[in-house]
């Protein structure tokens, strides 16, 4: 059955973030990787598999780019459910950052500075791997993830996210989005990581 796109889950005007960018972001991008990851799993289900080949193969493109498609659409799911909020960090899961971080302030300069670098992606994980949370970075949507970690606040740094408000000032968009982040949302995902 076909995967369906989820509808913006806030309504209301973000700070610094315009609606028109919110809009292509979700109308257009998010929901392009829905319906490429869509055609891609129809293709599978008739692809000729005897001909798969590591160099290339109709089947290995779209192994490939189901990951991409894939990934593209979980990630902005989780980008656009911690949007919307207040930006005033609470709950547990500041509580588990300071403990897993040293402070709030310190796990905030080093996800503010993964932003700063990153070409895709940055995401607040818990990490079944290891039992803590961790900071890790995607330059793309298939490249970096790590199996076995949650994601609880993710940042799209890919240019289409801030491109269109800030120019090239990622700085500025990052301080913008930490006012958005809606830290309810966050700590519901984190309560759930946690049962
Ligand atoms: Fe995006």
């Amino acid at each position: 059955m076909a995967y369906e796109a989820k509808p913006l889950p806030f309504n209301k005007q973000l700070i610094g973030i315009s609606e028109k960018a919110i809009q292509i972001h979700h109308d257009k991008l998010y929901t392009g990787y829905v319906n490429k990851r869509n055609e891609i799993e129809e293709k599978l289900e008739t692809v000729d598999r005897s001909s798969a080949n590591a160099t290339y193969s109709d089947y290995g493109e779209l192994k490939r780019e189901e990951s991409f498609a894939a990934n593209g659409v979980v990630l902005h799911e989780y980008y656009f459910s911690v949007l919307g909020g207040e930006g005033q960090p609470s709950g547990d899961l500041i509580a588990a950052i300071e403990a897993n971080f040293g402070s709030y302030d310190k796990w905030l300069e080093d996800f503010k500075a993964a932003g700063t670098v990153a070409r895709g992606w940055v995401v607040l994980a818990y990490d079944f791997n290891t039992g803590k949370l961790h900071n890790y970075l995607c330059d793309a949507h298939n490249h970096g993830g790590i199996w076995g970690a949650m994601p609880i606040i993710v940042l799209d740094m890919y240019e289409h996210a801030y491109f269109i408000d800030y120019g090239s000032d990622r700085k500025t968009y990052i301080e913008d989005y930490m006012k958005n982040l809606n830290w309810e949302k966050a700590n519901e995902l984190f309560a759930t990581i946690k049962k």
